[in-house]
């Protein structure tokens, strides 16, 4: 059977990238450009610098990733490409590439929900992976617990009421003086303090046991580290991380198992860019060990924005007959699935 090649393109937040896709899961290049050290003077994404800079590499990454992989754009079976949910003028800048290059070649359109893309990065490097599972996905925009039934086929379980996890992190790093990104360098610092030297809170959502809720222990963070300026005794900045990382992960993983638990399910995949944290990944690995559960999570490079998992996200789709036509547009709050529990 002649191989399906699929070139993805990303662009929703601070990284241009572009990958090639065989057969749905072989990845035969993966190129990311990313845009972290210009929007860390800032603290955080300037979307409007962020649009300027994916104009200036896109076409540069695209090209890499079709020499890598050493094919060209006639070789193409389809072009997949994130059109949302993400910053709209980053958006535009890889859907305006994509639908040039589907237009020029005549090939097929498919678009791709962002989150589908990290939840499909584990299909990557787990040939056995395959829907039913239960995925967490914890990202800097997002932190959803997904019921993925099938391919393509999503029920979003649990949801943040504020704050995601990411977000979480990146904001307790800039009240400690870390800097942006916030979630490597407070999992780098955690590992020189106690996690049990201060108790910050575990929220729970009162109405729904799989919901999430993250600013009240911002808070108690910034709180924390107030009330020591005002005393005017210092604060041991790795225990503070390793307190806050250590009350993200336990809320993360207690929700997660127990919405397992409810739907009957036996395999936890873990997603976004928090899925590399490795307190979280530690704190998984146990309870799953534990209650006999099997657990995914992809290397460090398909957890953070990456063009290879829309590349397989794409494919599937792509199987079920999904393209789109070029008046697609970029969706900034476009949801996935519904939720029904
Ligand atoms: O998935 P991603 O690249 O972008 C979004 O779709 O949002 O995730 C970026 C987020 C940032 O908030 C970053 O601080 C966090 O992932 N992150 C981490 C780690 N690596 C990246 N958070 C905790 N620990 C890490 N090791
Ligand atoms: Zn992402």
């Amino acid at each position: 059977m002649k191989d399906n090649l699929i070139l993805a393109v990303e662009s929703s937040c601070d990284e241009t990238a572009a990958a090639v896709v065989k057969n749905g899961r072989q990845v035969l290049s993966n190129v990311i450009s990313t845009q972290i050290a210009l929007h860390a003077q800032f603290g955080g994404v300037v979307p409007e610098i962020a649009s300027r800079k994916h104009i200036e590499k896109i076409n540069q990454v695209i090209r890499q990733a079709l020499a890598e992989a050493e094919i060209t754009l006639d070789d193409l079976d389809g072009i997949a490409v994130t059109y949302g949910p993400g910053l709209v003028g980053p958006l535009l800048v890889g859907l305006s590439a994509a639908k040039a290059i589907a237009f020029a070649k005549d090939i097929p359109l498919i678009g791709v929900h962002h989150i589908e893309g990290h939840i499909s990065a584990n299909y990557i490097e787990h040939e056995d992976l395959k829907p039913p599972f239960m995925s967490l996905v914890v990202s800097g925009g997002h932190t959803h617990l997904v019921y993925v039934k099938d391919y393509g086929v999503y029920e979003i379980i649990g949801f943040t009421r504020d704050d995601a996890a990411g977000e979480a992190f990146d904001k307790v790093a800039r009240a400690i003086g870390l800097g942006y990104p916030g979630g490597p360098k407070i999992d780098k610092l955690s590992k020189e303090g106690n996690p049990e030297a201060i108790h910050f809170p575990r929220a729970k959502v009162a109405d729904s046991k799989y919901d999430f809720s993250f600013s009240g222990l911002k808070s108690a963070v910034l709180n924390y580290i107030n009330s020591c300026e005002m005393k005017q005794q210092p604060y041991h900045q790795a225990d503070v991380a390793a307190s806050f990382q250590k009350a993200v992960t336990d809320v993360l993983v207690d929700n997660t198992m127990e919405a397992l638990k409810d739907l009957g399910l036996k395999e936890i995949v873990l997603a976004g860019g928090v899925a590399s944290n490795s307190s979280l990944r530690e704190a998984f690995v146990k309870r799953c060990d534990a209650e006999q559960v099997r657990l995914y999570y992809p290397s460090p490079v398909f957890c953070t924005d990456n063009a290879a998992m829309i590349g397989v996200a794409g494919y599937y789709e792509f199987q079920k007959g999904i393209t789109h036509g070029l008046d697609l547009n970029a969706v900034p709050n476009l949801k996935l699935g519904q939720k029904v529990i």
